[in-house]
């Protein structure tokens, strides 16, 4: 989809979470021609790191301002939030946000933001399949695949200029679909490879894992199909196919688990659960790996 053209001043954007996906979404956003700070809880001074790329393009330099939320001066129109969902609450709370900001949010699972913007923003939903690791200082881009941005209405003006500089990224009307779409795979891969320390593979080549994903796709399925009638229900294929595709793959819930951090199962199977609970539906796989990983 495309926007009218427009001479609007590109926007200058406020970045929580200059991770693996929020850098590579500033290098675009920079290349775009866009303004783009970060956002830390503490003084750092900028921030100097290196992407770089699968299909063998030069690696990238990259050089990002910093500020700190008593350092803002003006309310912030432009957000970028990218950090894990775990730490979202935190992190938006001391922001000075402009009442009708414009909120692009990067995260996995859904509702992260529910509660924590003002009520004339725009929150834009972002739904990726490009994947990046790496550490602080330098964010292996592993995959530059589609990413969507959407919301109830018509792309901004600055959509088409950012398009120009982020490959493969696409205006949806239809994003809540696609976010429950990628939900779905989170909902059933992220948290049984965590529990069981296994790579996404495992979840195809065990049986009883294999089954174990195969509830929780059915157990998603339902909650959907309750929430829209349209949904068609029947995610198990695709779900195996994304766990085949990254057979080798550990899950970032896996790693997050590996690592002694917070996952992000609240905004994940949490909010299946949450889903669920109006509907009178019980969901006791995904209540079953919500009460594992939250006590981790
Ligand atoms: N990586 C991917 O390929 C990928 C793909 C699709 C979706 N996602 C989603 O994107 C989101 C971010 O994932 P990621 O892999 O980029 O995570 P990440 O590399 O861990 O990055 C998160 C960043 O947030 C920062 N942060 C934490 N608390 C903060 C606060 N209060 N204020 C400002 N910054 C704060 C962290 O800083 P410190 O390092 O200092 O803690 C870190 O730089 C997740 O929801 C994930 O599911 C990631």
């Amino acid at each position: 989809m495309s926007t009218a053209a427009s001479s609007a001043a590109p926007p200058h954007w406020h970045l929580v979470g200059a991770g693996h996906i929020g850098t590579l979404a500033a290098a675009y956003v920079q290349a775009a021609g866009h303004g783009v700070t970060v956002v830390r809880p503490h003084a750092v001074g900028p921030i100097e790191t290196t992407l770089a790329f699968a299909d063998g393009r030069r690696s990238q330099r990259l050089t990002l301002p910093t500020v700190t939320p008593t350092s803002i001066e003006q309310p912030i129109s432009h957000l970028l939030v990218a950090c894990k969902t775990p730490y979202t609450r935190a992190a938006l709370a001391p922001l000075p946000l402009a009442a009708t900001v414009t909120a692009v949010r990067l995260q996995n699972g859904i509702g992260s933001l529910d509660g924590l913007l003002p009520s004339g923003a725009r929150l834009i939903d972002a739904v990726t399949t490009s994947a990046v690791k790496g550490t602080r200082a330098h964010h292996d881009v592993v995959a530059e695949n589609t990413t969507w941005f959407g919301d109830d209405g018509a792309a901004p003006d600055w959509f088409d200029g950012l398009r120009a500089h982020w490959p493969n990224l696409e205006w949806s009307a239809s994003i809540r679909r696609r976010q429950w779409q990628k939900l779905v795979a989170n909902a059933a891969i992220n948290p049984l490879t965590a529990l069981h320390d296994v790579p996404n593979g495992a979840l195809i080549e065990d049986a009883a894992l294999h089954a174990r994903m195969r509830d929780l796709v059915a157990e998603a399925d339902r909650v959907l199909g309750a929430l829209d009638e349209s949904w068609p229900g029947d995610s198990l294929a695709a779900v195996t196919v994304v766990a085949r595709a990254t057979a080798g793959n550990t899950s970032s819930m896996r790693a997050d688990v590996q690592r002694g951090a917070p996952t992000e199962i609240e905004a994940i199977n949490g909010w299946l659960l949450r889903a669920a609970a109006p509907l009178g539906l019980a969901l006791p796989a995904h209540r079953a790996v919500f009460e594992a990983l939250r006590e981790r």
